[in-house]
């Protein structure tokens, strides 16, 4: 199981309002008792916080405001000690604005090797000052951003997220050699892996063709669909392969396995497989759980799909409820629409990923939310593969969803005009302790995003002594997971003694799970015992939005 640091709200050491890589040490005992393998450390690097960290001016060093690299040395040592693997964020599709290639580009000028370095082009009309096609960015407006230099206007480079964030130039072998060194510097240091962000966009087709008009923007789309030219171009299985062999050559020399985990949202399922084919990455991210809906016949669709298709491959299916880029679990379960339907073809044909809230303007039901949300932990730790935990779900924190637009910092905000309310309202910092802000996040500076009164009543501290706190209930499952051999790795098989609208599954041996999604309750399977279950049970009958773990009678 895979614990997600999203280091800016994580734990304020030096308390000055940000978390920071002290901190993370200071939690790194929590995080051994929540009984994680794993931690994802989200970006650490330097960084003008363009788009919180994702926009990196030095890949081989610690933000100022985390601390040091003899900090995050202590934490990968610290982690290791607590027998804790570190995967930490590699950030290959762009850098940030104030990277020294970008601003040695800047100066360099058009058709300079500098220039090279990233994607600058000519812009269009008259005078060049349309951007060089109609692509959209993801965060919103153009994807192009024109340079002025010193004699005015110039020629225009691509960003595909913020104009703080450049795109590196994947066809030119001079970033390829820039991020071998990233990633051997990591390696070296005893990192464990590696997050590879955006990897399915790190290469463009060459002329830039235009993409569809999205009507939402009046420009180019920019999310994904088969044939897209930012997206899943055949380039980045060499790059992929090149990375892999850079991982293998450590444990080749018994220095341990490094591994590598994609961030892609690339479709059809078969073509996001060829990114885990036999000598290229270890895993992706399974987001199809994280959009599913909360209805039995969805989710089973969804589970089966992604075991099959990985099965075709022998990667391990990864299982996410969330993560720092969506709206938290509790608040999407408690929504009218809790996510997308799904068929064993996946979810519905005019499905896009974007960056926008989606459940918003649905009124929340926080309580079904938690409870549902509950129910989605201990059906997703009981599934084969590797889970992934963003921090704070192990506290069943919802969304703030009434965070004041002043203090909202997420350029998806800015960039679409205020249209979305963006990503802030998961990112708030976490309660650690205390029935007052900043809740034992730091001290007493005020934390860089408000916390909510809520967080008084969800702090870690008023959870873990408590037997019903959603907090007890993941380190019940996770010690559980962690020791009984039916769970981890392996097959699940469906049983079929329930109505459509109850899952149940078995693994061997000796292993149930039953969900029951149904309006009604449900009875346990005949000699089956509870192990762990996501609510009480009522007169021995499982209710409506509840997983158990069980242990069946054996024949
Ligand atoms: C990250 C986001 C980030 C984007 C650009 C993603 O997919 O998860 O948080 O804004 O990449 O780096």
């Amino acid at each position: 199981m895979v614990y997600q640091i999203y280091p800016r709200s994580f734990a304020d050491a030096n308390n000055d309002g940000i978390g920071d890589v002290r901190g993370m040490i200071d939690k790194l005992d929590y995080l051994k008792d929540l009984g994680v393998n794993a931690v994802w450390v989200s970006p650490w690097y330097p960084s003008p916080m363009a788009d919180g960290g994702y926009d990196v001016t030095d890949y081989c060093d610690i933000d100022a405001s985390f601390g040091t690299l003899a900090d995050a040395d202590e934490f990968v040592v610290g982690a290791h000690e607590r027998g804790l693997r570190v995967l930490i964020d590699l950030v290959p599709n762009h850098s940030s604005e104030a990277h020294p290639a970008f601003r040695a580009a800047l100066g360099a000028g058009p058709g300079s090797p500098e220039r090279e370095m990233f994607h600058f082009a000519d812009g269009t009309g008259s005078d060049g000052s349309r951007p060089p096609n109609n692509w959209g960015s993801l965060f919103g407006g153009p994807a192009w951003e024109r340079v002025v230099g010193p004699s005015g206007p110039e020629q225009w480079y691509l960003h595909m997220f913020a104009p703080e964030q450049p795109d590196w130039n994947w066809v030119n072998p001079a970033v390829v050699a820039l991020f071998d060194d990233v990633i051997r510097f990591w390696f070296d240091r005893g990192v464990d892996g590696l997050r590879v962000d955006v990897a399915d966009g790190l290469v463009k087709a060459t002329g830039y063709p235009d993409t569809p008009i999205d009507p939402d923007t009046g420009l180019g789309i920019a999310s994904f669909y088969p044939g897209h030219p930012w997206w899943n171009q055949p380039e980045l299985e060499a790059i992929q392969r090149h990375w892999r062999e850079i991982g293998d050559g450590y444990a080749d020399r018994h220095l341990g396995e490094r591994i590598f985990v994609c961030e892609a949202n690339t479709k059809p399922l078969d073509a996001l497989m060829r990114f885990v084919d036999a000598g290229r990455m270890h895993t992706t991210f399974n987001f199809d759980m994280l959009w599913c809906e909360w209805e039995a016949g969805s989710l089973r669709a969804m589970i089966d799909r992604n075991l099959v298709s990985h099965a075709t491959v022998g990667a391990p299916t990864t299982w996410v409820l969330g993560n720092h880029d969506c709206t938290r679990v509790v608040t999407r379960y408690g929504k009218p629409e809790t996510g997308r339907p799904f068929t064993l073809d996946g979810p519905p044909a005019e499905w896009q990923y974007r960056f926008a809230d989606y459940f918003t303007p649905m009124p929340t039901d926080n309580e079904l939310g938690r409870r549902r949300a509950r129910a989605a932990a201990l059906l997703e730790l009981a599934l084969p593969g590797p889970a992934y935990i963003y921090q704070g779900e192990e506290l069943g924190l919802p969304e703030v969803e009434d965070l004041p637009d002043a203090a909202r910092q997420d350029p998806s905000f800015f960039r679409a005009g205020g249209r979305t309310k963006g990503r802030d309202g998961c990112r708030v910092p976490l309660p650690w302790s205390a029935t007052t802000p900043p809740y034992g996040f730091g001290t007493d500076a005020q934390p860089w995003l408000p916390q909510p009164p809520v967080w008084a009543e969800l702090s870690a501290a008023a959870q873990v002594g408590d037997a019903d706190s959603t907090l007890t209930l993941y380190r019940r499952a996770l010690a559980v997971r962690g020791t009984h051999p039916a769970l981890g790795d392996g097959a699940l098989a469906w049983g079929d003694t329930y109505p459509g609208k109850v899952l149940y599954f078995t693994r061997e041996p000796g292993f149930g799970c039953l969900v029951n999604i149904s309006g009604a309750p449900v009875d346990l399977p005949s000699g089956a015992e509870v192990v762990v279950a996501s609510a009480p049970l009522v007169d021995g009958r499982v209710p409506t939005d509840t997983t158990v773990w069980l242990t069946l009678a054996s024949d």
